[in-house]
């Protein structure tokens, strides 16, 4: 028996033309921790506020670096059918450029996904944020059944933002948040299933057995 035997949700992979979502192992984990602590903001940027990006820390090295490792086994760690958080690796040409993620809480129920990411400084504005996005969307949508996609970023992340907009959610409000010491606005993000229109037939999902469906707590058909 092999670790991917005891532990499918490691043969997940969704592929588009232009990059790969892949569960990372042991190299490629190592090379996010670097990306991480390297840095995903323009510290000149006046303009964005920072977000609590998931597994993301500045700060010295290693600790850094530490601190993403420590979120990626967290998250495997926490996983349950009833709560489970599937952070993958951005592979684009070969190189682990950011992290996607998917999570849900009681999915076979509310049929709703969440999803953050990142990707490192030098490879963002390239359309890779919202080309992993439409990635991630096609296995909510396609492969799991899910009626919805929520998503949030600061008022402020254009770059976020515009991925969210340019893939057809819709505002679901605002949230206030107390975030370093001042006051910053969240936009609360939705995409429903009727509104989520993929054209794409150059993606595609491997490795979504019924072992990981069952780890995922998906009961419905999904129409992959
Ligand atoms: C957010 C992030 C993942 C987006 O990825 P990206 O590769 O930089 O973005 P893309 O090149 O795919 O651009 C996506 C869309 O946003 C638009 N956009 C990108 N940067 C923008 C900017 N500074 N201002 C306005 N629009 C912008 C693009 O034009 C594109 O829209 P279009 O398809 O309609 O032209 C990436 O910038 C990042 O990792 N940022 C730091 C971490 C972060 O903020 N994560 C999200 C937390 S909520």
């Amino acid at each position: 028996m092999t670790l991917a035997d005891i532990w499918p949700v490691r043969r997940l992979r969704v592929t588009t033309s232009a990059l790969e979502l892949a569960v990372p192992g042991e190299d490629e984990l190592a090379e996010l921790a670097i990306r991480a602590a390297a840095g995903i903001y323009d510290p000149q940027s006046r303009f964005l506020a920072r977000s609590p990006v998931a597994g993301w820390e500045s700060g010295p090295s290693p600790q850094a670096e530490r601190s993403f490792l420590r979120y990626y086994w967290a998250s495997l760690a926490d996983w349950r059918p009833s709560r489970w958080n599937l952070v993958m690796a951005v592979k684009v040409d070969g190189a682990c450029v950011g992290v996607q993620e998917i999570g849900a809480q009681d999915f076979g129920i509310t049929g709703t996904v969440s999803t953050g990411s990142w990707i490192a400084r030098r490879f963002q504005g390239r359309g890779h944020g919202k080309e992993m996005r439409a990635a991630i969307l096609h296995l909510a949508f396609a492969g799991l059944g899910a009626d919805r996609a929520d998503s949030a970023a600061w008022s402020t992340n254009a770059p976020s933002l515009g991925v969210s907009w340019s893939l057809g959610y819709r505002s679901n409000g605002t949230t206030i948040r107390a975030f370093d010491g001042a006051r910053q606005e969240q936009i609360n993000l939705v995409l429903d299933r009727e509104r989520w229109e993929s054209h794409r037939d150059d993606i595609a999902i491997h490795g979504l057995g019924d072992e990981v469906l069952e780890l995922m707590d998906v009961k419905r058909a999904a129409s992959r």
